[in-house]
């Protein structure tokens, strides 16, 4: 028999797998991603910045400054969610769960959360967009240095990790919780 022990991430069946699983998943993989590594990025940009002076080839002028603001928002998406959005929703699942129809008086203002969720990650992709098109699709130049290799490499990770963020997200968690 084959041993019994909890499934690799990508093996969860995320349409099957209860919903608070996912909410722990989601902020102990993909929101402490953003928290460790968009400070980071910006060290790296600013870094670079300070490297190439004057000279200015990277092609990835201003990207320290949309760093930053892009930083500012994932904050406060990233609290709307955990301190408002997922408790709502654990205590929406502990009502299913009991046979409460919709005892919450937040069901209306869940919705609502949803869709301004929804809403910020429209802005996301295009921040991730407006990334993809300054590093022409995360490539690295060939005359690149260290810093500015570790700097697309970086933003090509952020890139991956959040679109498999926003998929768990707006394809999972929010139709599964507005069917609840
Ligand atoms: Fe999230
Ligand atoms: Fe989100």
């Amino acid at each position: 028999m084959a041993a019994i022990g909890p499934a690799p991430d990508a093996e969860v069946d995320w349409n099957t797998a209860p919903i608070p699983d996912l909410l722990d998943h989601l902020v102990s993989t993909h929101h402490d991603f953003l928290r460790s590594q968009l400070p980071l990025l910006i060290e790296l940009a600013a870094s670079l910045e300070r490297l190439q002076g004057a000279r200015r080839t990277s092609g990835l002028e201003g990207l320290r400054q949309i760093l930053e603001a892009y930083q500012a928002d994932v904050q406060s998406h990233l609290e709307t969610e955990e301190l408002l959005l997922f408790p709502a929703i654990r205590l929406k699942v502990r009502d299913h769960e009991a046979g409460i129809e919709d005892r919450s008086i937040s069901t209306g203002g869940l919705a609502q959360t949803i869709a301004r969720m929804d809403y910020e990650h429209e802005a996301t992709g295009a921040v991730l967009q407006l990334f993809r098109e300054m590093t022409n699709g995360f490539t690295v130049p060939d005359s690149a240095c260290a810093t500015h290799r570790a700097l697309i490499q970086g933003l090509r990770r952020l890139n991956d990790d959040s679109i498999e963020h926003l998929r768990l997200e707006n394809d999972f968690l929010f139709p599964r919780v507005l069917a609840l």
